[in-house]
């Protein structure tokens, strides 16, 4: 949303989100904030999904969003008083369990978040995000509301994934396959690769699939597969397909 806006406008939500003169950038940590939202929401009309509502998380007492089953290691550290400030939510992104354990003194604690952002500048960028998202009922954004009477009636989650063919050049293509890559070791490989296995995700076995059913799986989610498809476009959720089934795509 930030990212239509005029140039302006996104400094003077991020210098009103977080302190002045700091090295943050609320423009880039919207960019950062795609890869979170496999599993989170933010901002108007935001829902839990398997992970909670991030929506005025900064400066909020840890695991308080209301509605959200924590698991109890993040609940022990907010009884213990944890508030996500900008350094401890920095902490928390770099590895929520390993923060967990330093935080309640507890070798045994562990996160419900398997995801981790390594990148420090990411990681400040997409904190400043978070702050310059308004926590209060948007007003301006009465055009993205407005679903009862669309525009033009959207395709469904269905049609969408009835409408996929893969070609033999599409699937063979290195450019494809370069992108599906880079997406695939951003965003799969923390439940699918192999330091994640034995536990969060299935080890894919790509010849038993077709190109179609990677479409569905990943456009759709299933069960503890999340859904992608307000993540990423149709055409990139069609070059991660043309990377699990090419002969060098490495699980
Ligand atoms: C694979 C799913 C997944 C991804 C990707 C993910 N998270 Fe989470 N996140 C969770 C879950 C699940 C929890 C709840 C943790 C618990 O109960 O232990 C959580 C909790 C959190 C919390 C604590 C919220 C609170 O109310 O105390 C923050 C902050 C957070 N995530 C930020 C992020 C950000 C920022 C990103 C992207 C850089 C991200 N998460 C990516 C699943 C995810
Ligand atoms: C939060 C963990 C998680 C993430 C992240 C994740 N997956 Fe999955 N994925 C799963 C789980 C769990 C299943 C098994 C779902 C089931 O069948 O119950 C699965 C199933 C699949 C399947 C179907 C496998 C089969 O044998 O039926 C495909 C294909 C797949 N994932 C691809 C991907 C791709 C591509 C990405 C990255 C865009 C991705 N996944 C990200 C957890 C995850």
């Amino acid at each position: 949303m930030l990212k239509a806006l005029p140039f302006f406008f996104s400094v003077a939500l991020l210098l009103a989100g977080v302190s002045a003169g700091q090295a943050q950038d609320a423009d880039a940590g919207e960019a950062v904030f795609k890869k979170c939202k496999s599993c989170h929401q933010i901002g108007a009309g935001a829902k839990h999904r398997s992970g909670p509502i991030l929506t005025g998380v900064v400066g909020r007492a840890a695991a308080s969003a209301e509605g959200y089953k924590y698991r109890k290691d993040i609940l022990a550290a907010s009884d213990k008083g944890l508030v996500w400030d900008e350094a401890y939510l920095s902490e928390y992104l770099d590895n929520p369990t390993d923060f967990l354990r330093r935080y309640l003194d507890n070798p045994k604690a562990r996160s419900a978040m398997s995801y981790k952002l390594k990148n420090e500048q990411d990681r400040r960028d997409v904190i400043a995000y978070l702050a310059s998202v308004p926590t209060g009922q948007p007003e301006a954004s009465a055009s993205e509301e407005t679903t009862d009477a669309p525009a033009a009636p959207k395709k469904s989650i269905e049609e969408v994934i009835a409408a996929q063919t893969f070609s033999e050049e599409f699937l063979a293509s290195a450019e494809n396959f370069e992108a599906g890559k880079e997406i695939w070791f951003d965003q799969c490989t923390h439940c699918h690769g192999y330091k994640a296995y034995p536990g969060k995700a299935p080890k894919l076995k790509p010849a038993k699939y077709t190109p179609e059913f990677v479409f569905k799986r990943v456009y759709k989610g299933f069960k503890k597969m999340p859904a992608w498809h307000e993540v990423y476009s149709v055409d990139e959720i069609r070059q991660i397909v043309a990377y699990v089934k090419a002969p060098g795509f490495s699980p």
